[in-house]
């Protein structure tokens, strides 16, 4: 199984690119802020719990997002080539449940793939996004902050994890987004042919 964690900062273009991957490597995508967003929408208790810390730009409570990680790996595993998981793990704690419970499923990430983009072309899209098509927590530019602040301080240690594991690789996520791609494929084609 080929099992892709996609990583970098709020507005890195993670959504964008596990889009355009998982079709060509056949791969389930699980956003956490997705499947947190919808169910805000429909208002669920999950929703609910989750909206007071997604305003802020702050992170839900791990437990919450290991829990929905953890079911929707039970429902698509054997529905699925692998997963692309953008936006998760996000914290230390995160990443060792998350260990834990593939492990408990005979599979492992393969690998970590950070889409590394400079502080203000971040906010630039993220703005972008903001006037375009009115995501919340993109309207203000303090909770955009808040995001980027948070990433720094509390997911991008994550790497060294990865790192710790052989599992990560950094690429340049400036540029066109078909270019970004390309450098994506290549790294995951060079792990594929090893
Ligand atoms: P989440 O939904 O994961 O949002 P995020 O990390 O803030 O990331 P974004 O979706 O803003 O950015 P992205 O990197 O996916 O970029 P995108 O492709 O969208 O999380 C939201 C919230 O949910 C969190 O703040 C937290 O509260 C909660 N949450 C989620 N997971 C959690 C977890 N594991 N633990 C705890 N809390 C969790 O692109 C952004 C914009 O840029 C788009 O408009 C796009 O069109 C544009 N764009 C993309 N690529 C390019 C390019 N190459 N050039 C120009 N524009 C581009």
């Amino acid at each position: 199984m080929l099992n892709i964690v996609l990583f970098g900062p709020p507005g890195a273009g993670k959504g964008t690119q596990s889009q355009i991957v998982m079709n060509r490597y056949n791969l389930m995508h699980l956003s956490t802020g997705d499947i947190l967003r919808n169910a805000m929408d429909r208002k669920t208790p999950r929703g609910i719990q989750a909206k007071k810390y997604m305003s802020r730009g702050e992170l839900v409570p791990d437990e919450l997002v290991i829990g929905i990680i953890g079911r929707r790996l039970d429902e698509y595993l054997n529905k699925t080539n692998g997963f692309i998981f953008d936006g998760f793990p996000r914290t230390t704690l995160q990443a060792k449940e998350f260990d834990i419970i593939l492990a408990q499923k005979q599979i492992s990430i393969t690998l970590m793939i950070e889409l590394e983009v400079d502080h203000d072309e971040l906010i630039s899209r993220l703005m972008k996004r903001g006037q375009l098509c009115g995501r919340s927590d993109d309207q203000d530019i303090d909770v955009i902050n808040n995001r980027i602040n948070i990433y720094n301080q509390s997911t991008r240690p994550l790497m060294e994890y990865y790192k710790a594991q052989g599992k990560y690789v950094g690429i340049n996520g400036m540029g066109d987004v078909d270019e970004i791609y390309q450098r994506i494929c290549s790294v995951i084609d060079k792990e594929i042919q090893k």
